[in-house]
């Protein structure tokens, strides 16, 4: 047990220094976008934010730095619920080091596989290829950002997954009109690869080759400095509705300060489904930040519901048969995570799967009711003696 956490925090404050000079070079990050990048509009296969965010997938915080976080999470929905994490360094200490890989699938013929390697993170950044790697577990995609494809071996269990990435298009929160942004002050996330459709295959130690198939969403956040003390907490969510003709994927993010001050990021996309797993077309809706109109979001914590909505949109050529219809999603969480993770800071995440829930969305110019998936996660900061954060 460590109980340093008022040693580092003092440490923290001082070393606060805010350095834009070690953002990934050619990356998307800290550049002025409009606030709402979608807003009902449509089929954008390319859009001009696509290929720098390449470069926005790679280490944004050096490894050698020895301060600052990063965390790629990748959710997979298909065969199994898979949770794969990325980490160096955690959200809530001031280390940047060791780097941490966990990975979680959930009931493989009744077993749920959990494990981590605590290492160094490696990466390339070549012209074709560009890779993270902690142990023997890979992330590796391509400058035009098509394909992410997951190499994982742990506990004698091998995973490969190939995700193509639908939308060619990333979703960066923008806060303060700052790309990527997720709060005043210098703490970025994004969504890289959205409503991929993924292969792979898992071997077993009992050498079953089971092959699977999903759809996945991975998220990359990081920070140069732990998080201020002014943010109580952070959530988000990857909600993905489905009905037999469409398949709409919504991610948030939800940071929320001492003071009560919220952001809430959110992106909606809609997939339609094709001939052998694939998808016939794909669309971005909404990329939202602090934007009420377009967006409501609660959260219960007692009752573990969770509802949100996005305004609907008037029929055009971009989204045609849409009439109006509002976007709705309605949730209830397990009461307890599925796994939790806390960090040397003493910072808690924790994963929820949905217990159940359901969708309403336009689809051929009606309200169509849809089943629901995902995966909703919390970060918790340290708590002082007393119940009160530190100052
Ligand atoms: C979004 O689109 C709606 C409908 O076109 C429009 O009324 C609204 O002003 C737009 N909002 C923003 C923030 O662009
Ligand atoms: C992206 O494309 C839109 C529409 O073509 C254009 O208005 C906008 O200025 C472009 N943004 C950048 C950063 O090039
Ligand atoms: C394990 O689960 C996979 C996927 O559901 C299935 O294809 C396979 O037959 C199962 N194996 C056994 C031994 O039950
Ligand atoms: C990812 O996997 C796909 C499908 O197997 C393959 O075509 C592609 O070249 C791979 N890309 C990378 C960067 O590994
Ligand atoms: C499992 O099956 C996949 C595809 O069918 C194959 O590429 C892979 O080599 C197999 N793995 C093992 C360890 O046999
Ligand atoms: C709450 O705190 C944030 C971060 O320090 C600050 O930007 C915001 O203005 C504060 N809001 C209020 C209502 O005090
Ligand atoms: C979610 O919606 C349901 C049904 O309208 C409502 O009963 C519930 O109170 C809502 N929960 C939250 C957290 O908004
Ligand atoms: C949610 O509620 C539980 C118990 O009801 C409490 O222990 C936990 O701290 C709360 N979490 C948040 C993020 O408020
Ligand atoms: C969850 O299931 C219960 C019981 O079947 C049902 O009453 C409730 O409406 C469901 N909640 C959602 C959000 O669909």
């Amino acid at each position: 047990m460590f109980n340093s956490q008022l040693l580092i925090v003092a440490v923290v404050a001082a070393a606060y220094i805010r350095s834009a000079s070690s953002f990934q070079s050619g990356s998307d990050y800290d550049v002025y976008k409009t606030t709402n990048l979608y807003n009902c509009t449509g089929h954008v296969p390319v859009s001009n934010v696509t290929v720098p965010n390449a470069v926005d997938t790679l280490p944004q915080i050096e490894p050698c730095e020895g301060h600052g976080w990063e965390q790629w999470s990748l959710f997979l929905h298909g065969t199994f619920s898979m949770l794969l994490r990325w980490n160096q360094g955690d959200p809530s200490s001031y280390v940047s080091s060791p780097a941490q890989f966990d990975v979680l699938i959930v009931d493989v013929n009744g077993t749920t596989v959990q494990g981590k390697v605590v290492g160094d993170l490696a990466y390339t950044d070549s012209d074709h290829v560009k890779q993270i790697v902690i142990g023997d577990n890979s992330l590796t995609w391509d400058s035009d950002g098509l394909w992410y494809n997951v190499s994982v071996s742990i506990d004698d269990y091998h995973l490969t997954l190939d995700s193509f990435s639908a939308t060619l298009d990333t979703f960066h929160p923008n806060v303060a009109f700052h790309n990527g942004l997720l709060d005043s002050d210098g703490w970025f996330g994004s969504v890289p690869l959205l409503r991929g459709h993924v292969v792979g295959n898992l071997y077993t130690p009992s050498k079953q080759n089971i092959t699977l198939s999903g759809l996945s969403v991975m998220r990359h956040m990081f920070s140069e400095h732990p998080f201020p003390l002014y943010i109580n907490k952070y959530t988000g969510g990857t909600i993905w509705g489905h009905s037999t003709t469409f398949y709409d994927s919504h991610v948030f993010y939800q940071t929320e300060t001492v003071n009560g001050t919220v952001h809430e990021a959110a992106f909606l996309g809609r997939a339609l489904p094709g001939k052998r797993g694939g998808f016939s077309s794909t669309w971005a809706t909404y990329a939202v930040t602090d934007d009420t109109d377009l967006y409501h979001l609660s959260i219960d914590n007692a009752t573990k519901q969770i509802n949100a909505s996005f305004s609907g949109c008037a029929s055009s050529s971009a989204s045609p048969s849409t009439n109006d219809v509002p976007y709705q999603f309605n949730v209830i969480t397990a009461m307890t995570p599925l796994v939790s993770f806390t960090d040397l800071g003493g910072g808690k995440t924790s994963y929820y799967t949905l217990v159940n829930g359901s969708t309403t969305a336009p689809f051929d110019g009606e309200t169509k009711h849809g089943a629901i998936a995902g995966m909703f996660e919390v970060y918790e900061a340290p708590l002082k003696k007393g119940g009160t954060r530190d100052a």
